[in-house]
């Protein structure tokens, strides 16, 4: 997708893409085409004779008669008023359809700004394709939709015209969440990593767009006492790193958020190896990473007036004669000694790290998000499409699921019982990277909540399961890196 824009004309040569929508259960249909009159007597008919229901994720194209092609979009059962996210993955759905068609049309309900800004999102995150590594067959896949038209009446009001442009942003840098975690640990090391999000800083305008950043190298680590990312990293021929991204609004900014990304570019297991089958979609363990840079950077393309400190601990968990070994003790930044009993529990050690140079600022915080694909657990308890809210804040928490609500991201909040927490004691050292397996999301959590002042409001966002998706496109949403976290963050900071 290169360009989205807002219309209120309609060309002869178009693909207009309209929403379908279930009348009753007799199979009742009618076309909700938004601000467009049109008239759509025959073409219902025949949309009936071909058994067209409305259903959610159902895209139907037949020949055009105005126009080119139509193509129709299920919004499941009339209302007068379909949910922001009915019609964002409506209108995703016929994106991802349209992949091979250079321009189309939506006109699908958006009476309201919102609405419209729903519509734009949708289309625009529905666009996604990544070709970027086929080589002979490039030429059998088709690139995404590259020119998105939002149909409106208000297409001259400035509010719209920022929506549109808001979801522009939104999409782009959704984008590059996706691209870094479908890129293969072949191609994506934490130095290259760094690299690849120092490029797009700059191609953003670096200082000039508020962005600051620094990289730490594995020798820095160590002499920092970076224990937690170095002990995940020393196995690997491909050298740890943290980057930090720092975003300045101009003027006082309104509040100031720290978050946190996992970045494991490849998670084997370490010495813990992960049995074969399903490993490879372990080069999605930098989600949490990827989210949290790309909302940074859509932040500050955004010019939203809040200060925002991103740190990414990045390292390659993997086996060798140098990999930290179960009954290893490493020592996490602030002098908190682990004793490693799993290998495989890699991600809290380095956020752990993360965590307590995030709270080494000199400014104070309003509240430090960290994301990540934490748990296998995780996937257990909400499935693959839900991602877990735990923290030591509630209010923090209302205010994040709120804004996950808004934004059409699926976040639940999880507890953290403080009868877990013994479990996780050492024999040894301070503490033990594992502890009950019941419950491990939230042992895990707790292990988090160790590295976190209890009066900075905290909340660590388990994405394991909705990060990657190894089952089918739906909506929006392709297979691959789906770019959670990001629109509920971006949408927290907009709140604040
Ligand atoms: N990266 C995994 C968690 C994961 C699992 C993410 C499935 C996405 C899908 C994490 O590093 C891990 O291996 N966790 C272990 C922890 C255990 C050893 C306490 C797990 O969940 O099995
Ligand atoms: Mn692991
Ligand atoms: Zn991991």
């Amino acid at each position: 997708m290169s360009t989205v824009k807002i219309t209120d004309g309609l060309l002869k040569d178009e693909v207009l893409v309209l929403g379908l929508a279930a009348t009753n259960a007799k199979g009742g249909i009618a076309i909700e085409s938004g601000d467009l009159a049109i008239d759509t007597k025959a073409i219902l008919a025949s949309l009936v004779d071909m058994g067209a229901t409305g259903a959610a994720d159902e895209v139907i194209k037949t020949p055009g008669t105005a126009v080119r092609m139509f193509v129709f979009t299920g919004l499941g059962k009339k209302s007068n008023s379909y949910s922001h996210e009915t019609l964002r993955r409506a209108a995703g759905a016929a994106s991802r359809a349209l992949a091979g068609t250079s321009a189309a049309t939506f006109a699908l309900p958006s009476s309201t700004v919102e609405n419209l800004s729903a519509v734009a999102e949708g289309a625009a995150l529905g666009a996604y394709v990544f070709n970027q590594f086929r080589g002979s067959s490039l030429s059998e896949h088709k690139p995404g939709l590259n020119t998105i038209a939002i149909y409106s009446k208000s297409a001259s009001r400035a509010d719209a015209k920022a929506a549109i442009a808001r979801a522009k942003i939104v999409a782009d840098y959704t984008f590059l969440v996706r691209d870094l975690i479908n890129t293969p640990p072949s191609h994506l090391t934490p130095d290259s990593f760094c690299k690849k999000l120092t490029a797009s800083i700059k191609s953003l305008g670096g200082s000039q767009a508020g962005l600051k950043f620094r990289i730490w190298d594995e020798k820095e680590l160590k002499a920092q006492g970076f224990g937690g990312i170095i002990g995940v990293g020393q196995g690997s021929a491909n050298p740890p790193r943290l980057l930090h991204i720092s975003y300045t609004p101009k003027g006082t900014p309104k509040k100031r958020f720290a978050f946190v990304g996992k970045g494991i570019t490849f998670d084997t297991g370490g010495l813990a190896l992960k049995p074969a089958k399903g490993m490879e979609a372990m080069k999605s363990d930098m989600s949490g990473a990827a989210a949290v840079c790309a909302a940074t950077l859509a932040i500050a393309a955004l010019k939203l007036d809040v200060a925002i400190e991103t740190w990414a601990p990045l390292a390659e968990n993997m086996p060798s004669d140098s990999a930290t070994r179960p009954s290893d003790i490493i020592t996490i930044l602030g002098g908190k000694t682990i004793e490693v009993l799993n290998p495989d529990a890699e991600g809290r050690l380095v956020l752990a790290d993360g965590l307590v140079k995030a709270q080494e600022s000199k400014n104070k915080l309003d509240g430090i998000i960290d994301v990540a694909t934490l748990t296998g657990a995780q996937v257990v308890a909400l499935g693959t499409r839900t991602g877990a809210v735990m923290g030591n804040n509630e209010e923090f928490s209302s205010t994040f699921i709120r804004a996950a609500a808004i934004s059409g991201e699926q976040f639940w909040p999880m507890p953290l019982p403080v009868e877990l927490r013994a479990s996780l004691d050492s024999p040894v050292a301070d503490m033990a990277n594992i502890g009950d397996k019941s419950g491990g999301m939230l042992v895990a959590g707790l292990f988090l909540k160790e590295f976190v002042a209890p009066d900075m409001p905290w909340l660590h966002l388990d994405i394991a399961g909705p990060a990657f998706n190894t089952a089918s496109a739906h909506g929006y949403t392709p297979v691959g890196g789906t770019g959670i976290a990001l629109r509920s963050l971006v949408t927290l900071v907009e709140g604040a």
